[in-house]
């Protein structure tokens, strides 16, 4: 696979890069930059090539099949604008911006461009045919770029016209495409969890989270690799429902009970002891520990003390952790415990490889402080689940290949 730091003659050439830019954002403010400093390394590296370098980056959803009104809604809620300004602070030099995403006002931007300038174009789901990976869109954006280079690892498990129909074409004309830095240090390290030979275990992954739904691909492909999976957040209560457990007002999924005690039979799984309970989610008075049921009133918000204790046993002996989804509603003080007890267990760890799968558990470990003693903070949540449960695939890296 072709890297970016191996690509040839590239003065003047227009160069694409789909980045993942989909940051959180409120009103033109950028709250977590870090899918755009993640993105740096490869942007200076063509500037420094003397390329033309064009971003596209989706932002959001934008879904095309609501009312107008809605959908214009949506644009405007997920404008890329405030990510160029953002992006040209952290680069130290002008981001252009093109407001099309098609047609003749976006191919003068690009034709405008200097060797080391770059551009941003507005958010790639404008287009009703990008995540359809239209072929017309496809081909009118590959017309763009004399190579493409694949930095977006977030958006790498989505076949759109971005990721996967750009690169296709280029490829089809002999063009140089390539993966940039971001996404060559996520493939190294989620091969890690992916392949893991004799030596890196026992291998114990932590899953928590809403949904066991969501999860049920990585569950079955993670029981296969690990020696222990261990359940936290509103999961357990599913998993709890399926050995007979009452949960009380907690959250759980009916038509996942047949399906979650199929896979504790397998006997690897880990699951709560006890919970930190609450009589409301929004507005507790009555917050309790305990053991066993939860009583009607109550709802589970975090994993016990005993259960942090059980879990950060069975973290300290494992040699490759794969950890994704909070324990608890980390986001408020009383139910962090769970959460901060398990980026403790991990950080703990000597000559352990130890990844954080994205998403909330990143946010997390980011917010707790722990964020720097993991061996790998992967930026895609559901890319890095994707290319476990696919064995190492994605069809945004596939691609390239
Ligand atoms: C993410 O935030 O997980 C990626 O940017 C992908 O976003 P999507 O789920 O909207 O495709």
């Amino acid at each position: 696979m072709l890297l970016v730091k191996d690509m040839k003659d590239l003065k003047g050439k227009r160069v694409i890069v789909r980045v993942d830019f989909n940051v959180p954002q409120k009103g033109g403010v950028i709250s977590d930059d870090n899918r755009i400093v993640a993105a740096l390394p490869t942007i200076k590296e063509l500037i420094g090539k003397g390329a033309r370098v064009v971003l596209m980056s989706h932002l959001g959803k934008v879904k095309h099949k609501e009312a107008p009104e809605v959908v214009e809604e949506q644009k405007k809620k997920n404008n890329m604008a405030p990510v160029a300004v953002r992006l040209g602070e952290l680069l130290g030099q002008p981001v252009k911006f093109c407001p099309a995403t098609r047609g003749e006002e976006l191919k003068a931007a690009v034709a405008s461009l200097k060797d080391g300038e770059v551009l941003l174009m507005q958010n790639t789901r404008y287009e009703k045919g990008e995540e359809k990976n239209d072929p017309e869109l496809s081909k009118e954006w590959a017309s763009l770029g004399d190579a493409f280079v694949m930095d977006a690892f977030g958006s790498a498990h989505r076949a759109h016209a971005s990721t996967y129909g750009i690169p296709e074409i280029l490829k089809g004309e002999g063009k140089q495409v390539a993966i940039g830095y971001l996404v060559e240090k996520e493939v190294v390290s989620l091969e890690k969890v992916v392949n893991v030979p004799a030596s890196g275990h026992p291998y114990v992954a932590i899953l928590g989270g809403f949904k066991v739904s969501d999860k049920i691909k990585v569950i079955d492909s993670l029981l296969k690799k690990c020696d222990k999976v261990i359940i936290g957040g509103a999961m357990a209560y599913t998993f709890a429902v399926a050995l007979g457990k009452k949960v009380g007002n907690s959250p759980f999924e009916a038509d996942q009970v047949e399906y979650a005690k199929r896979m504790y039979d397998t006997g690897k799984i880990l699951l709560p002891v006890d919970a930190v309970v609450a009589n409301d989610f929004e507005n507790p008075t009555d917050i309790r520990t305990i053991e066993g049921d939860i009583p009607e009133g109550f709802q589970g918000m975090d994993i016990g003390p005993k259960t942090r204790e059980i879990y950060a046993k069975e973290i300290s002996k494992a040699k490759t952790v794969f950890w994704n989804g909070p324990m608890g509603v980390f986001e408020r003080d009383e139910f962090t415990a769970g959460t901060v007890a398990v980026c403790k267990a991990c950080a703990e760890l000597k000559d352990a490889f130890t990844v954080i799968g994205g998403g909330d558990s990143a946010s997390a470990a980011k917010k707790l402080g722990f964020k720097d003693k993991f061996s790998h903070v992967s930026t895609g949540g559901g890319a890095s689940l994707e290319m476990i449960e696919n064995d190492g695939h994605l069809p945004g890296i596939d691609v390239i290949k």
